[in-house]
């Protein structure tokens, strides 16, 4: 054999050199904010369990939104959090959803409105169903036509009913918003990383789990068979959820189908990071490395809290 090895390194010699050979882009435009709506007006309230991120109400929202849109956001994801349970509360038409995406509508008309629908925050119990599968996609789809009548783009369904991407896409055609699309949490898994999102949105369940209705982190051939199953519904894109710890199902359903794909970087993972970096043994550069790292596993949209921290710090990965 020749003495000869590659040269690799010429390659990393200057931050312009390294750019240049970037095989992996992340940027504003790849993000999804999602936020927690309540009701009423200039109110900015902390959540104990994630760090600068704040229940806010619907003009809060528009003028935290300015400088965001400014650096390059295209979608926001809303959370409606009531002020007091019931499933009516969600369809209320001043509802904290409803009054944000009008709002947004009039502030930013061409950012797009992505809804969550579920029932976790509505329900005394704080599950995601009302007891029957059916019964409870019935619901999901009159939330989601409300959410569409009011000026959504998008339909979220994180409940993870069986059947509920075809509810409601049947719901939607009838009434008439053919053009609102479906982003389905397809694979969304029974996770112990959601902890603080739920102290966030009140909707931790009073008793049990949800592990009768969220996915077995064991499971990756059903978490495809699950994608599978709402895109023949009628999604049009697809969330995996959470993120880090599911990197191989990102990646096959990546190979698998040729759709936009959307990883939810979730609240443990948004908090293990941030407490990382504050005891002092991590840069508060892994957040790039780690929303890279999902790109690179084939996400093409990222759901970040790290939206507010990103266009203030920038998408680099360097010093
Ligand atoms: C509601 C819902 C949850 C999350 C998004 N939608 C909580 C859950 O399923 O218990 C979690 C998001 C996060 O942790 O950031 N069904």
């Amino acid at each position: 054999m020749s003495n000869a090895f590659v040269r690799f390194r010429p390659g990393r010699e200057t931050r312009d050199i390294r750019m240049s050979r970037r095989e992996t882009s992340f940027s504003m435009s790849d993000c999804i904010w999602p936020v927690f709506v309540v009701d009423g007006t200039s109110r900015c309230e902390a959540i104990g369990s994630m760090e600068n991120v704040n229940r806010i109400s619907p003009d809060v929202l528009v003028s935290t939104l300015i400088p965001l849109v400014k650096a390059g956001l295209s979608s926001v994801l809303l959370f409606g959090v009531p002020e007091k349970k019931g499933i009516e509360e969600a369809l209320r038409p001043d509802s904290p959803v409803h009054q944000a995406i009008a709002y947004i509508r009039n502030s930013f008309p061409s950012l797009e409105i992505i809804c969550d629908v579920c029932i976790c925050s509505f329900t005394l119990d704080g599950h995601c169903h009302i007891g029957d599968n059916d019964a409870t996609c019935e619901i999901l789809a009159r939330i989601a036509c409300s959410y569409a009548h009011a000026g959504a783009h998008t339909i979220a369904p994180s409940a993870m009913m069986d059947g509920q991407v075809k509810y409601i896409r049947k719901a939607l055609d009838r009434e008439g918003f053919k053009r609102t699309s479906i982003m389905s949490y397809a694979a969304k898994f029974a996770s112990y990383f959601y902890g603080p999102f739920r102290d966030a949105a009140d909707c931790a369940p009073k008793f049990g789990n949800r592990r009768g209705y969220q996915m077995d982190c064991a499971n990756p051939r059903e978490a495809l068979a699950e994608i599978e199953a709402d895109l023949i519904e009628g999604a049009a894109s697809i969330i995996i959820k959470p993120a880090l710890a599911y990197l191989d199902i990102i990646q096959r359903a990546r190979q698998r189908h040729e759709i936009p794909l959307v990883a939810y970087n979730v609240s443990g993972e948004y908090r293990m990071l941030l407490d990382s970096i504050r005891a002092g043994y991590a840069h508060k550069q892994i957040i790039q490395e780690t929303l890279f790292g999902l790109k690179r596993a084939g996400a093409d949209r990222i759901i970040t809290y790290f939206v507010p921290y990103l266009a203030q710090e920038g998408f680099e990965y360097e010093d």
